[in-house]
């Protein structure tokens, strides 16, 4: 559900990306509490047609604590030109309270991270709050960028290194500029990395990976950690972006049934409506309902994640559900096709 916030502070980190402050009145601390890493979709109108984007918590997650996001232009992109470009203290945004699973709750132990670009907001959050929360805990920081000015919170990180000088490890590298510390120039690559790991850190006792940034970085990532070894229940990761072209091709079409009918309960309320040919089950929804939850369609941002009771789907992609979610039945609604004359999801679960 989306409520109306106030911008409360728009502060510029890079040539191309924002912090953006909301607002946050009493009644509503409840609702917009946040696990470290969870994100809050925003929306916007314009000539009648609705955009909404998710965007990562990076305000660690605290009693009273900051709702603030980063937002970085997206090439062609209508919301971040928007944040960019246009907004200001003092306008109203809707935004839906934090969802997402790429989350760490303090805990003891030893975390990392490899991140590239804006993938450094739910991790800036994560690290934060385990370091300032859990007195037994350490967090190995590797980040990607591009170039030094390009690079989003780098006070922030910065102040994590003064505060938390021996339970902090930052490791920077930069893929088109030279730097005077950190690692050589060049792209973070499953190849590099399984060379660099070893080398950082006890890649077998870290208590848990987080990855994010884009598909390219997260995915070489994750081949590495597989190939020194690392469980998959270890690895999380969030991607933030998917470029045609280094994406996989969707799984094999099974043959779809001429018609499929959904029924969908959602807050409680369930109805049943024919999926029409080539909708997804979240587009079947909002035909009815305009309250069913989605963000960015795409298969990355998991907020259209639904239960399924009964019947068979296939999905397009999934960028956003952990294997473990998918073997217990959860389904992303916006990539989810009827591959039976009957399905059921609940929204709710
Ligand atoms: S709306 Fe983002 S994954 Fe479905």
């Amino acid at each position: 559900m989306f409520h109306p916030l106030r911008v409360s502070a728009v502060e510029q980190l890079t040539d191309d990306a924002v912090a953006v402050t909301f607002a946050v009145e009493p009644e509503l601390r409840e609702t917009f509490r946040h696990t470290p890493g969870q994100h809050i979709a925003l929306r916007r109108t314009v000539d009648g047609e609705e955009i909404r984007r998710t965007y990562s918590i990076c305000a660690p997650a605290a009693e009273g604590a900051e709702l603030r996001v980063g937002i970085r232009l997206v090439d062609g992109g209508e919301f971040s030109t928007y944040a960019l470009k246009e907004l200001a203290v003092g306008d109203t945004v809707d935004v839906m309270e934090p969802t997402g699973r790429f989350v760490l709750a303090p805990r003891a132990g030893q975390f990392a991270a490899i991140v590239g670009g804006s993938g450094i907001t739910p991790v800036l959050s994560i690290a934060a709050t385990l370091l300032a929360c859990e007195p037994q805990s350490g967090f190995t920081l590797i980040r990607s960028d591009r170039t030094v000015a390009s690079t989003m919170f780098l006070d922030e990180v910065a102040d994590l290194k003064d505060r938390w000088p021996d339970r902090f490890q930052l490791v920077t590298a930069l893929s088109r500029e030279e730097q005077q510390s950190g690692l050589p120039s060049g792209r973070l690559d499953q190849d590099r990395l399984t060379g660099l790991l070893p080398a950082l850190l006890p890649v077998a006792d870290i208590d848990g990976w987080f990855l994010c940034g884009p598909f390219g970085l997260v995915q070489g990532a994750e081949r590495a950690l597989r190939g020194l070894g690392v469980d998959r229940s270890r690895i999380h990761q969030e991607i933030f972006h998917v470029d045609d072209g280094t994406a996989p091709a969707a799984t094999a079409q099974a043959p779809a049934p001429a018609h499929s009918t959904l029924t969908a309960t959602l807050d409680g309320r369930s109805g049943n409506w024919p999926v029409r040919e080539g909708d997804s089950l979240l587009e079947t929804v909002l035909r009815a309902r305009a309250d069913a939850p989605y963000a960015c369609k795409g298969g990355v941002c998991g907020t259209c994640r639904a239960f399924l009771v009964s019947g068979e789907v296939r999905m397009d992609r999934n960028y956003a559900l952990e294997p473990e979610e998918t073997e217990e039945g959860y389904v992303l609604a916006c990539q989810s096709h009827p591959l039976t004359p009957e399905v059921e999801l609940d929204f709710d679960r």
